[in-house]
């Protein structure tokens, strides 16, 4: 059993930690920086979760990820790119975390996760456990798989956060995004779209109905596939919050359990 103090989970969207529609990929390190002082706020253990951005999903989407026509061979071939971009990103989070007094460590998806049909089949946490008792904050990246049906498939930072908050019954989820929540319709078509600060059984079913997708290249579904992932908890006592990453000081609040403006999914 994990004898670890206040786990919390916090997603760093890749719209934030990259220059989204760049190319080729690169990292927004000014964010980077800022997110890592903030993270160095939270007293216990921590798991960061990094979505893909520019890193995943441009070298995804040239491979024709996310789209069901696309031959294998052709997905194979992204394997390298994809992973060796994600790689990247995720030693320049490494590197902040442990300058800014975070001992961290980064463990890869690609080398222990298998997918079956784009869909988790095996996930082994035990290691993540073991690194989180030793003191390190774990980094786990969005990455792309071997997957017994596909070949390859993509494994997203929102996947791997739900997972995770089931499988070491994590108690606070934060999803960091570019935007301040769930909104809605989608902000960036309307910008007068009105937050919601409170998803719950009332008004799930209209919020998700109304929620946009992510306006950049994106092959894993963008807010509302964020937002039914987060759903796949509701049986569990997790607090979870979609907040806006890009906003100094929100993350900090969230941390302390300080209200912020976010969207809190509760059940
Ligand atoms: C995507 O993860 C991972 C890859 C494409 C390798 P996410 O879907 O969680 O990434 P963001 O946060 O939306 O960029």
């Amino acid at each position: 059993m994990l004898h670890l103090k206040s786990l919390t989970l916090v997603k760093l969207g890749g719209s934030v930690i990259t220059q989204k529609k760049v190319s080729p990929p690169t990292v927004n390190n000014m964010a980077i920086n800022r997110i890592a002082k903030e993270l160095q706020t939270h007293q216990g253990s921590l798991i960061v979760v990094l979505g893909g951005g520019a890193h995943g999903h441009q070298a995804a989407h040239i491979h024709g990820f996310g789209d069901s026509s696309t031959p294998l061979e052709k997905l194979l071939a992204g394997i390298p790119s994809i992973h060796h971009n994600m790689t990247l990103l995720s030693l320049e989070v490494e590197q902040a975390l442990n300058a800014n007094g975070i001992p961290s460590v980064v463990i890869p998806p690609f080398s222990s996760v298998s997918m079956h049909d784009g869909e988790i089949m095996n996930f082994p946490t035990d290691i993540i456990k073991w690194a989180l008792e030793a003191h390190c904050a774990v980094i786990i990246h969005g990455d792309v798989c071997l997957d017994d049906v596909q070949g390859a498939s993509i494994l997203s930072g929102d996947t791997i956060s739900v997972y995770l908050a089931k499988a070491l019954d994590i108690k606070r989820v934060f999803i960091g995004t570019d935007v301040d929540g769930i909104f809605e319709e989608d902000p960036r078509v309307n910008p007068n779209a009105t937050l919601v600060s409170v998803i719950d059984s009332s008004n799930k079913d209209s919020v998700l109905a109304g929620a946009g997708t992510s306006a950049a290249t994106d092959v894993t579904g963008g807010m509302a596939r964020k937002a039914w992932e987060l759903f796949e908890l509701a049986n569990q006592t997790t607090q979870i919050a979609i907040f806006n990453l890009t906003a100094p000081g929100r993350l900090t609040a969230l941390l302390a359990d300080k209200s912020t403006t976010c969207t809190r999914i509760e059940f």
